[in-house]
């Protein structure tokens, strides 16, 4: 039996009231910005987010300290690598400061500032432009093949609720977007395109003046994203743990969300002058990364259940978060 809908009536209100505004539709990306963003009722910037055991989903820095340990390291050296006294890790989407405490509780001397959705962004920045899981938290687009040709799937109010309606693209980015997939093999396929991520990106590239941008999170490289058997793209909702596709239930109390494809990010970095300079599974770059770290915690543990054994599981092994999550690692060019 489906669990009862627990949307918040207020944010339901707020979104039929800027659907009649609006002319009776919007795009899905506006629909998940007011979900997650309004304001003052959206699952993220009311507080209603919950990341963890006792929340709606976890994420690797939920998984315990390791994750800021091993970036420690990996900043400690961008930032010898780099020489800048003014060296800093710009976090994004930090939200109460879980990570900076376990990275700084390791490397005490690293300048760690978070900013946070709606809060405004450094005019520049030197050092690593940082993100875990905030590009799949970025409202999308959705997309889908009808009658031989892409359709936009828009927001319209029922009586009760919301719905999905078929409307032409929003935007000239999204026709670019699907240009090259075979649309005539691919009716009913629907997926989403995220063009804020890639508006994101532009922003950090403008600020960036020396460094890098380090980007985690679950997603595939184009030909993975489009594959015929995802046919029903990419979007997923958390609430309590329970992963399920209906966004228009839980309004304001569960996240939505969506891989990321990872060749826009690339391609549209390398446009803006950032070089791909590594990506890999989360798995590969924290083996890599943590190396001296992983090996001590599982000589001293051997034979031993340790929450760190745990937690390097959790975050290293293919079937957890190890291959799911891709680490990108982009450098501004001179
Ligand atoms: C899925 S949560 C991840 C939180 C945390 N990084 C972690 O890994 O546990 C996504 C976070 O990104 C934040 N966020 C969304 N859009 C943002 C933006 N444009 N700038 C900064 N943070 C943003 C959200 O408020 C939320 O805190």
């Amino acid at each position: 039996m489906p669990a009862p809908d627990s949307s918040r009536p207020e944010l339901v209100a707020a979104i039929r009231a800027e659907l009649a505004r609006a002319g009776g539709r919007i795009t899905f990306a506006r629909f998940m910005e007011l979900a997650l963003y309004h304001p003052q009722l959206g699952y993220y910037t009311s507080g209603a987010a919950r990341i963890g055991r006792c929340g709606d989903f976890f994420t690797s820095v939920s998984v315990g300290p390791l994750f800021g340990k091993i970036l420690a390291q990996f900043f400690r050296k961008r930032r010898a690598e780099l020489g800048a006294d003014d060296f800093t890790i710009w976090e994004f989407g930090g939200r109460g400061g879980e990570l900076r405490a376990d990275a700084l509780a390791a490397a005490p001397e690293l300048d760690w500032r978070i900013v946070e959705a709606g809060e405004p962004l450094p005019d520049e920045m030197t050092g690593c432009v940082f993100s875990n899981e905030l590009l799949d938290a970025l409202p999308v687009h959705r997309v889908q093949v009808q009658g031989g040709a892409w359709r936009e799937l828009y927001v319209v109010a029922t009586a009760d609720g919301f719905a999905e309606a078929a409307g032409p693209l929003s935007d000239p980015r999204l026709t670019a977007a699907l240009a090259e997939l075979p649309v005539a093999q691919m009716e009913g396929y629907r997926t989403e395109i995220n063009l804020r991520a890639l508006d994101w990106l532009e922003q950090m590239a403008k600020r960036l003046r020396r460094g890098w941008v380090l980007t985690f999170d679950y997603g595939f490289e184009r030909a993975d994203y489009f594959a015929p058997h995802r046919r029903d793209g990419h979007l997923q909702c958390y609430h309590r743990h329970q992963r399920h596709g209906d966004p228009f239930v839980n309004i304001g109390v569960q996240d939505i969300t969506a891989h990321v494809d990872f060749s826009a990010v690339i391609e549209c970095g390398r446009a803006l002058g950032l070089a791909p300079v590594h990506f890999c599974e989360q798995g590969k770059f924290l083996l890599e990364e943590g190396a001296d770290l992983i090996r001590a915690i599982v000589e001293r543990d051997a034979g031993k259940n340790s929450v760190e054994r745990n937690a390097i599981h959790q975050l290293i092994h293919p079937a957890h978060m190890g291959r799911a999550f891709q680490a990108l690692l982009q450098q501004k060019q001179p």
